[in-house]
């Protein structure tokens, strides 16, 4: 007989003679003349309960079950009698598939979640991880949906790469030389001797090569793992993270917010639909506000603010923050947190940053000091999202990236695309964790990424 998930038997709508299901035992009850185990398949949130009766040949060793053991059940499917719980498994046969000692960390108790990171191997069996895990998927889903249904195209930007989308540097270099004994070149590291005759790194975002496709295929966008050694230990920030970049031909900064904005309230109301059992758990036991949250960012207009008016409001809020803000100055997560969340209780977009602080490839306004970029602030977070509509005029993106000390010639295929046919587009990028974050409560980075990569922590 074929197995069946936990969360069909749950979905059953009449009983069963004969069901078999496959899965770890959480608990186990002892009675007169039975016991009650308590099984998790991973499939959901809920456990299935099991009645053994002592009838059972191997019912000795299944009493003597721990937490933490595989066991595969066969048995009828019937209401159940006790609270909690629609169905049960009356068993006819429990066979052990593996034990787990006393050693097994997770017995029944609440542990940390700094605890549960050092067993990172280990915390997907935990029903807060699990969770979260199952949220991760339906959001990656949601998110191919989303973008499907308004005919978007996926491209699958490189991991490799020569180009610093970003300018800032913080990249991790990959390379095959020996790096004992690099071979050397009046002084330097010889890259013609390495695999790509080259520096290489890994990627920081994919929007450069996006780019190139949202002008052959229109709308596009990417999604995969991006990387950044930068050595900023927050609970937002990871070395290895996913990000979501769209990117649209024809299309300005306004129709870029619109559609950050558009995404943003679809995602939190697809994981609100389609996993409210598991999001149940993170309204009791980890954020109290978070459906209040939730709704708020499904129901609200988020509000677009200039750099410069976001300036005003805090310069004239009367807080102390922890770094001095002034025209010119990148808004720091204290900033961003007063404004979405003390100032005006919603998501913020603020659009129109100085020049200076933002990359190459932003399109310079008229004023000549600001550019066409955005950011949505969400509450709990600071920015999910960053974007920007691009600078399509050739000459002043040459100007740019003169400006900004970049060599003309490592950027000219993507000076290229300003040369043939070049036009308005814009796109942004979403920090994956940093909605999961914003849809679980969870308020470290770490705990919403099945294995973290932050500095000093690569041990799983
Ligand atoms: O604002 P960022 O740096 O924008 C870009 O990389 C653009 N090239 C995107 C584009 O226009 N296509 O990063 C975008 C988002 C941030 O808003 C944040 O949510 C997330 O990526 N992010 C990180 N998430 C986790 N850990 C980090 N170290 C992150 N750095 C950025
Ligand atoms: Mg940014």
């Amino acid at each position: 007989m074929k197995r069946s998930k936990i969360v069909m038997l749950q979905r059953s709508e009449r009983p069963s003679g004969n069901v078999l299901i496959k899965g770890w035992v959480k608990t186990k009850r002892d009675s007169k003349g039975f016991s009650f185990l308590e099984v998790n398949d991973g499939s959901c949130l809920a456990n299935m309960q099991v009645i053994v009766s002592d009838q059972l040949a191997n019912y000795e060793d299944i009493r003597k079950l721990t937490t933490g053991s595989a066991v595969s059940v066969a048995g009828a499917l019937v209401a159940s009698q006790g609270a909690g719980q629609s169905w049960e498994i009356q068993s006819a046969q429990v066979d052990i598939i593996s034990g787990a000692p006393e050693t097994y960390p997770l017995q029944k108790k609440r542990h940390s979640d700094e605890f549960l990171r050092t067993i990172a191997h280990l915390r997907p069996r935990t029903n807060k991880y699990g969770a979260a895990f199952r949220i991760r998927s339906e959001l990656a889903y949601a998110i191919h949906t989303f973008f499907r249904d308004r005919g978007f195209y996926y491209v699958h930007t490189p991991i490799l790469t020569g180009s610093d989308c970003e300018g800032a540097g913080e990249m991790f270099q990959v390379s095959s030389l020996n790096m004992e004994n690099p071979p050397k070149k009046d002084q330097k590291i010889d890259y013609a001797q390495d695999f790509f005759g080259a520096p290489v790194n890994l990627t920081v975002s994919g929007q450069l090569s996006a780019e190139m496709f949202a002008l052959a295929l229109g709308d596009v966008y990417t999604f995969g793992p991006t990387f950044r050694a930068e050595q900023s230990n927050t609970r937002r920030h990871a070395a290895e993270f996913w990000m979501v970049e769209p990117e649209m031909a024809f299309c300005d900064l306004t129709g870029n917010m619109e559609l950050a904005e558009e995404m943003i309230k679809y995602l939190v109301s697809f994981i609100m639909k389609h996993c409210s059992e598991d999001l149940k758990l993170f309204a009791r036991f980890v954020d109290k506000s978070l459906m209040q949250t939730l709704e708020n960012i499904i129901s609200s207009d988020f509000i677009r603010l200039p750099y410069a008016d976001a300036v005003d409001i805090l310069a004239s809020s009367g807080k102390t923050f922890d770094y001095a803000i002034g025209f010119g100055t990148d808004l720091q997560t204290e900033h961003e947190r007063f404004l979405t969340e003390e100032h005006f209780k919603k998501p913020v977009i603020v659009y129109d940053y100085p020049k200076s602080i933002k990359p190459f490839y932003m399109r310079v306004n008229a004023d000549g000091r600001t550019v066409r970029a955005m950011d949505v602030l969400v509450p709990g977070i600071g920015e999910i999202v960053g974007g920007s509509q691009r600078e399509e005029r050739l000459d002043v993106l040459e100007a740019r990236m003169e400006e900004q000390g970049l060599n003309q010639s490592d950027y000219w295929w993507y000076l290229d695309s300003r040369r043939y046919g070049s036009v308005p587009h814009s796109g942004f990028g979403m920090g994956f964790e940093r909605m999961l974050m914003l849809i679980t409560g969870i308020s470290n980075i770490r705990d919403v990424i099945p294995f973290p990569r932050t500095p000093d922590s690569i041990e799983f």
